[in-house]
């Protein structure tokens, strides 16, 4: 089933509507410049200007073509490579994109690139292809923002955002609601958002995309200070045009225990790239469940409408309320298990949970059925189904453009009683 490639290369821009792009390239490195040259001959239909050397070389152009779409620039060894960058840039027409490569491998660096405007970074050496998909998702966030502005620019004033996705109990629909909700989050903000499957050992995120699992990313937990942008770049595998997955398949006898903080400082590095992420993230594994949440901005918690389910919310709500406190929690019921053959009823789950329960999500087999024939999100599959339409408002209340209220609706006085009452006595008493 998971057919595809490790690393999924975007469809050629020469396949594409888009016109020629005029571009310039100084690049000291042979190799990488014949490589560069590769990338762009497609895109520039062969007009590249690609030429040996570095930004010196660069900033020494006192008069740019005026519709230079795209500027490759090696950043060279200069002592401040920043200020050159900075220098550059404002010399270079304001709707080129410029991406720098160079040998330093630093985030900082990369950090400060993007903060004077370039619109990536790469680190030499990169294998053929690389460039190439630079510049694809460079073109894309310009598309996106209509001008010259590029994706990382909302960055600095854009806090990143993990929202966590966990069921209360499994085969809650929890997978299916992460992709759906991601999928939707990216098309309606237009903006990439990634999804982590964080269950390394079972999690069938990246089977239900088609997607391919990659063995790196338990080194990446492990040591979330090498992440690079060209490590992000080579493992989330691009789905659709704003949804990015990435997933494991470690061995089941292979265990694996994450050091403090590890899932946090992962999720960091990985928004340098992408300001939403979307975590499934596994029940089975109390470390990192408990990490994950803890790094998380927004929870989502699915329930089915049984004892055990309800049981199990009510604790992970409490569970949420300790460890991220300042994360705002959605919940929902789960849509996996058909309501109306449920002996808990809805008003059950809020009494229980005092508060209300902010997306009842129907069951919908069909729809389901075709987003895992189709390896695609539900929302694209079926984007009729009863399922997205839940989902919408739950979706715009996570990121409103310009403003609208969230989806939380706590604080609504609820008497326990009954079975379920019971619970919320016992659990008080641990
Ligand atoms: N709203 C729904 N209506 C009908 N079927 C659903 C719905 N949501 C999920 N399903 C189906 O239920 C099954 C479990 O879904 P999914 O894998 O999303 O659950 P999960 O909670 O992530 O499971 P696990 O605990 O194994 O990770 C799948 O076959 C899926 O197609
Ligand atoms: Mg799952």
């Amino acid at each position: 089933m998971s057919s595809s490639a490790t690393v999924q290369r975007p469809p050629s821009v020469a396949g594409d509507e888009r016109p020629a792009l005029s571009a310039m390239a100084f690049v000291s490195d042979t190799v990488a410049l014949s490589r560069v040259s590769a990338d762009l001959f497609n895109m520039t239909l062969g007009k590249a200007n690609v030429r040996e050397g570095t930004i010196e070389a660069a900033l020494a152009i006192s008069e740019w073509p005026r519709d230079l779409d795209l500027l490759i620039v090696d950043i060279g060894n200069t002592s401040d490579p920043v200020a050159d960058a900075a220098a550059l840039k404002t010399t270079v027409p304001g709707t080129a994109l410029v991406i720098g490569v160079g040998r330093i491998n630093d985030v900082a660096l990369y950090r400060d690139l993007l903060a004077v405007g370039f619109n990536d970074y790469l680190t030499m050496p990169f294998a053929e292809g690389v460039m190439g998909r630079a510049v694809e998702r460079a073109l894309e966030a310009r598309e996106r923002t209509g001008g010259t502005v590029m994706q990382h620019a909302g960055a600095k004033d854009a806090k990143p955002r993990t929202l966590s996705v966990i069921g209360a109990r499994g085969g809650v629909g929890t997978t299916t609601a992460a992709v759906t909700v991601a999928a939707m989050l990216g098309s309606r903000l237009r903006e990439d958002v990634l999804l982590i499957d964080f269950d390394l050992h079972y999690g069938s995120l990246m089977l239900a995309l088609d997607l391919e699992a990659i063995d790196a990313l338990r080194e990446a937990l492990d040591q979330p200070d090498r992440i690079d942008a060209l490590f992000i770049q080579q493992v989330a595998q691009k789905k659709s045009e704003h949804l990015y997955a990435m997933g494991a398949e470690e061995p089941p006898t292979g265990g694996f225990q994450a050091r403090p903080h590890a899932a946090s400082d992962f999720l960091r590095s990985f928004h340098r790239r992408f300001r939403w992420i979307v975590a499934d993230v596994p029940r089975g594994d109390p470390v990192i469940q408990r990490q994950v949440l803890e790094a998380s901005s927004d929870i989502l918690l699915i329930t089915d409408l049984s004892l055990p389910g309800v049981r199990d919310a009510m604790r992970l709500q409490q569970m949420v309320h300790e460890v991220a406190p300042g994360a705002k929690l959605h919940i929902a019921t789960s849509g996996a298990v058909d309501a109306r053959r449920s002996a808990v009823k809805v008003a059950d789950v809020e009494r229980t949970l005092k508060r209300k329960v902010d997306c009842k999500i129907p069951a919908d087999a069909a729809a389901t059925l075709a987003a895992i024939n189709f390896g695609k999100p539900l929302s694209e599959a079926a984007p009729n189904s009863g399922i997205v339409k839940a989902l919408r408002p739950l979706v715009a209340g996570l990121d409103p453009l310009g403003g609208g209220g969230g989806g939380g609706a706590a604080g609504i006085a609820f008497k326990a009683s009954g079975l379920l009452g019971r619970f919320g006595q016992s659990l008080k008493k641990k």
